[in-house]
């Protein structure tokens, strides 16, 4: 049993040595061990952990599991979980209830935790002492560890705790079984060294450990090569890609990189504002396949605040950045996160954020309730604000981010633009749905036959989150 442990999951230092890069190849005589035997995944989270559930897919079906939709036909259940807010928490502990009531009827199934929760202490602890139904528990940081400790509980029939707590080397050649077959995630890096004092996530993913760049080439070359027509590259902070490689070699070189591949359409996430350099925002601006579409958190628009929360740039830099990409990039699209009732955020501090709003309308915004995480700095924060004034807050933000989101819908009325067209609409079956460029959900009057393709669209009306559209 290895139990993640807070204290070294906090340290950055030279003892972590250089990463290497290992290729994964599965055990002759792992491959197989569990055809004839069903899985059901449940993801919560970030698109990390979106991606992260497509190679734990790829590894199972390598040992021979098949899919199911439905959990109560699973042999095994694993729940790929998010540590970001308590109610994501709460949501994974609320389903574990279902887990236990199922096991009582099948005890032979399987229950998995992984991801950012298996990566906290206190969330293992937990698990060990009141959940001792979970046969299986396995972190971030060694999602290729999955076979191997499958096979031990399949011939052991005991349970497995496999959780480290520094991160390892980079894992290449590891199997993927993609959701889409048009639109793909390509990770560029691992980790985040930013510390944001409110976030857990450097703790839950470990320090910045950068791909080499052959291996994202290879791996977008070969999508192209697919039929894939959009990739987006992911990672924690990625305009930070490459600090921690000992080449000279950057976000702009890979983007410029991934532009000659020649794949349609190009997207990456998430840009910490700090490391964005005017250099890429040229390439962004002048390469047709690199899509107009930034997600730019903000978190709070006080100097105080942003201060508190170690962002590392003030509101006057971030509106400066903001426009700076308005004007450089045609027609761009940006969208933001934002976080409410930081420890002893004031009237005032909440207004200097409406103002950073009224100021970049944006297209759209995430907004949260700040929620204190064990471990972080921010949780140590004395906090004498009411839930209800935060609450308040939060309405009063969401009104003017759907304002926003609205006009900035409008604009697109009467207009015709291109959407790669990615399968049935979800509210109507009758149309299909995709992306605009500017990553607008779009549900469109158009043959079946377009699903796979980029069509130009013709925006006929507008609402809040969506907009609908038809083919010309
Ligand atoms: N790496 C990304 C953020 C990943 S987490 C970035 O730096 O932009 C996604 C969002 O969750 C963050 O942008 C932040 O707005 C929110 N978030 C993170 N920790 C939080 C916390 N403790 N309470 C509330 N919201 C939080
Ligand atoms: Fe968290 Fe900040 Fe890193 Fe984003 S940049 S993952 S908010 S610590
Ligand atoms: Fe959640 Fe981990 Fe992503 S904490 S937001 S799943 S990196």
């Amino acid at each position: 049993m290895v139990v993640p442990n807070l204290k070294e999951a906090m340290k950055r230092s030279k003892e972590h040595g250089i990463v290497q890069t290992i290729h994964y190849k599965i055990d002759d005589n792992l491959r197989g061990i569990a055809k004839g035997k069903h899985y059901f995944i449940k993801t919560y989270g970030c698109q990390m952990n979106e991606h992260d559930s497509e190679n734990i897919k790829g590894l199972l079906e390598e040992l021979g599991f098949i899919p199911v939709d439905c959990m109560e036909e699973a042999d095994f259940i694993l729940l790929n979980t998010c540590a970001i807010r308590e109610n994501a928490h709460n949501k994974v502990f609320g389903f574990l209830g279902r887990i236990k009531n199922l096991k009582e009827k099948r005890p032979n199934v399987i229950a998995g935790i992984c991801g950012c929760m298996a990566q906290e202490e206190v969330v293992v602890k937990e698990i060990l002492e009141k959940y001792n139904y979970i046969d299986l528990v396995f972190g971030t940081h060694n999602i290729h560890h999955l076979p191997k400790l499958i096979h031990e509980i399949l011939i052991k029939q005991e349970n497995q705790i496999e959780v480290f707590s520094k991160e390892g080397d980079i894992i290449e050649n590891m199997p993927f079984k993609r959701d889409s077959k048009y639109k793909a995630w390509v990770n560029i890096m691992y980790g985040c060294d930013k510390f944001c004092t409110y976030c857990i996530v450097p703790y839950t993913r470990g320090k910045q450990r950068s791909r080499k760049k052959e291996d994202i080439l290879t791996e977008v070359q070969a999508l192209k090569e697919n039929g894939y027509k959009e990739v987006t590259l992911l990672g924690q902070n990625v305009n930070a890609y490459g600090k921690d490689l000992e080449e000279d070699y950057y976000m702009e070189d890979l983007l410029f990189d991934v532009s000659k591949t020649g794949i349609e359409r190009i997207r990456f996430v998430t840009s910490h504002p700090w490391d964005f350099t005017d250099k890429m925002i040229s390439i962004i601006a002048s390469c047709d396949n690199i899509m107009p579409y930034i997600h730019l958190p903000l978190q709070s628009g006080s100097n105080t605040i942003l201060k508190q929360m170690g962002r590392r740039y003030t509101k006057e830099e971030y509106i400066t950045l903001f426009h700076k990409l308005k004007e450089k990039i045609p027609n761009v699209a940006i969208t933001t996160d934002i976080i409410v009732g930081f420890p002893n955020e004031t009237e005032e501090d909440f207004e200097d954020t409406l103002q950073v709003v009224e100021e970049c309308k944006y297209d759209s915004a995430f907004t949260f309730i700040f929620s204190p995480r064990i471990g972080t700095p921010a949780s140590k924060m004395e906090d004498r604000i009411a839930k209800e004034v935060k609450e308040e807050r939060l309405q009063r933000l969401n009104e003017r981010i759907n304002y926003y989101s609205k006009c900035a819908n409008e604009v697109y009325k009467g207009k015709t633009v291109k959407v790669l067209i990615e399968g049935i609409s979800e509210k109507d079956d009758t149309k299909v749905m995709g992306y605009t460029e500017t990553m607008k959900l779009v549900n469109v009057k158009a043959d079946k036959n377009t699903i796979g393709t980029i069509i130009p669209v013709k925006i006929t009306d507008v609402k809040t989150w969506s907009m609908d559209g038809e083919a010309v």
